[in-house]
């Protein structure tokens, strides 16, 4: 199990315009989708498919690594929030594809439920996953998430979690449940409350993305 807060100013200045109150929806959006760019390229610093091949070059014949684009990086957002954290995943990922899962967590019990699933009916062979998903408070949306995900094929060394904070309920049970994750987060906050929102955190991050 592995938990990563990538130690960047930028990673750490979308984080403080998120936890700013005064922050409006539009800015507030514009800036998860900053950190889950950041993050989305730390993620996958080590962890991409390349392919090495010779090239012309003007002046001469260059050996070049680049993206294997038969290979698409799979990004599973978690909705609502979810959307805009992966809004900038394709402006740096050669070649993705992108499956919805709206999941909603009740206010009283704090479980979350699928109300859409667009995930394929299985994903390819060793193909690489995206699950993101801007906070991990209780734990029950990442993990019912990553069983969906399971279930289509997926095994857990092909799934990496991007989220902006993350709490330690949420992290003591994917390591509980998940041990091999790995886990990339913008910050990591001490408690979660009684409605389930992280402390200090960034407030409901469905609501303020989307007003
Ligand atoms: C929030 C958040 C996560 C989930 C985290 O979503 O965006 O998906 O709760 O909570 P958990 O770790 O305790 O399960 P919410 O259900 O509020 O939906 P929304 O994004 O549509 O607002």
């Amino acid at each position: 199990f592995k938990v990563v807060v990538p130690a960047h100013p930028l990673i750490s200045h979308w984080v403080s315009v998120l936890r700013d109150r005064s922050t409006p929806s539009h800015a507030f959006r514009s800036a998860l989708g900053e950190l889950g760019r950041l993050l989305i390229y730390e993620a996958t610093r080590d962890w991409l498919p390349t392919v090495t091949r010779e090239i012309e070059s003007p002046v001469g014949t260059a050996v070049v690594e680049s993206i294997s684009e038969k290979e698409p990086i799979m990004i599973v957002p978690i909705l609502r929030a979810g959307l805009a954290l992966a809004d900038l995943a394709t402006s740096i990922l050669p070649s993705t594809r992108t499956f919805h899962l709206g999941m909603a967590r009740d206010e009283k019990t704090l479980l979350p439920s699928v109300y859409l699933n667009k995930l394929p009916d299985r994903f390819p062979k060793g193909c690489h996953i995206l699950l993101v998903d801007p906070m991990l408070a209780t734990g029950g949306t990442a993990t019912a998430a990553v069983d969906l995900v399971k279930e289509r094929g997926a095994e857990i060394s092909q799934i990496r979690i991007i989220s902006a904070v993350a709490a330690p309920p949420a992290l003591k049970k994917l390591n509980q449940r998940f041990p091999g994750i790995c886990v990339y987060t913008g910050a990591m906050d001490q408690t979660v409350n009684e409605k389930g929102f992280i402390v200090p955190g960034l407030g409901d991050a469905g609501d303020r993305s989307y007003g």
